[in-house]
């Protein structure tokens, strides 16, 4: 490749600025152009694309957000979209593509590749549910906000002697639910991959406040459902007064940790090379702290495999 361009897509997380300043500083080092495309796909199409140079990505390694915007495109799924996509790169003579981004925008990176361009896709997500790698950018920093602001709601649920409901994010994954739950020691721990069952999770919670436990915290993955129901079924059938907070968002902005900021710069580089080297349609990863290069159809059709070994842990440590 000559020249390529990085565009940052569906929903953002802490860490893709730090993304989009490796590829940019990564392919200009190597003697690349390097381009932008605001927006996402919906920017791709419409030409929303601007040349970067080393100034361009400077003070943003620590920022939260992306500078590029972000959006989900209706139109880049239509064949017309994504031909129209792959033009706008080609009259700039950008013959390569970096997609920060998730699931779907793996998907967008693949139809791309079948329109001549070479692409390669980048774990940006906190949801942690990308298969083919350890690990996404920006899931370390979602799951430091769970922890907390779980240490915070144990402050004010032990005072008053209560029970917590915390909803986070993760769509269908119950990672973040279970990273934070393990590390912010929870009662329990709500994820779609495994089963539960309200009424034990209520009867041990009683159990234990008899014995003199002053406050218990369930963390829920918004992939079981809402929170809210949870509460109020516990406390139904506890008689301890269960409250909910649904952390949302917040989960997604604020500084990247240093975790993220190193986990996208060495992604950023790689896929640049990678791309040099003449790869094409790959997603890059890290696995057991080795960089890899997947087949993007092998990681859109693969479900991320659950770590049941961590899950049985927090089980263990949470009585
Ligand atoms: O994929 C990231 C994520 O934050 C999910 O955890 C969540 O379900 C979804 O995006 C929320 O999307 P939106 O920002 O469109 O509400």
């Amino acid at each position: 490749v000559q020249s390529i361009a990085v565009l940052t897509s569906g929903g953002d997380s802490q860490g893709m600025n730090a993304a989009v300043r490796a590829v940019v500083r990564s392919a200009l080092f190597h003697g690349l152009k390097v381009y932008a495309v605001q927006r996402g796909y919906h920017g791709l199409i419409h030409d929303d694309i601007r040349e970067m140079d080393l100034r361009s990505v400077g003070d943003i390694i620590q920022r939260g957000g992306t500078i590029l915007q972000t959006a989900r495109s209706k139109e880049f799924m239509t064949l017309e979209g994504q031909q129209i996509g792959a033009e706008n790169l080609r009259k700039r003579g950008i013959d390569g593509l970096v997609v920060i981004g998730g699931d779907g925008s793996y998907q967008g990176a693949n139809k791309l590749r079948l329109q001549g361009i070479k692409t390669m896709g980048l774990p940006g997500t906190i949801d942690n549910d990308i298969p083919f790698t350890d690990i996404t950018i920006g899931f370390d920093t979602a799951v430091g906000i769970v922890v907390d602001a779980v240490n915070k709601l144990r402050d004010t649920m032990t005072s008053h002697e209560r029970s917590s409901v915390v909803e986070v994010m993760g769509r269908h994954c119950g990672d973040i639910a279970l990273y934070a739950g393990l590390a912010s020691g929870a009662e329990a721990i709500l994820v779609p991959e495994m089963p539960f069952d309200l009424d034990q999770i209520s009867a041990s919670m009683k159990h234990h406040f008899a014995g003199g436990k002053r406050h218990s915290i369930i963390l829920v993955a918004e992939g079981v459902g809402k929170g809210e129901d949870i509460a109020n079924r516990i406390t139904e059938s506890s008689g301890i007064e269960c409250r909910v907070t649904v952390l949302g968002h917040i989960q997604r902005g604020g500084s990247p940790t240093h975790n993220d900021r190193i986990l996208a710069s060495r992604l950023g580089d790689f896929a640049v090379r990678r791309l040099i080297a003449g790869d094409s349609g790959k997603a890059v990863g890290v696995i057991q702290n080795e960089l890899v290069a997947t087949d993007i159809e092998k990681v859109v059709s693969t479900k991320k495999p659950f770590n049941k070994d961590l899950y049985d842990l927090a089980l263990r440590l949470s009585q």
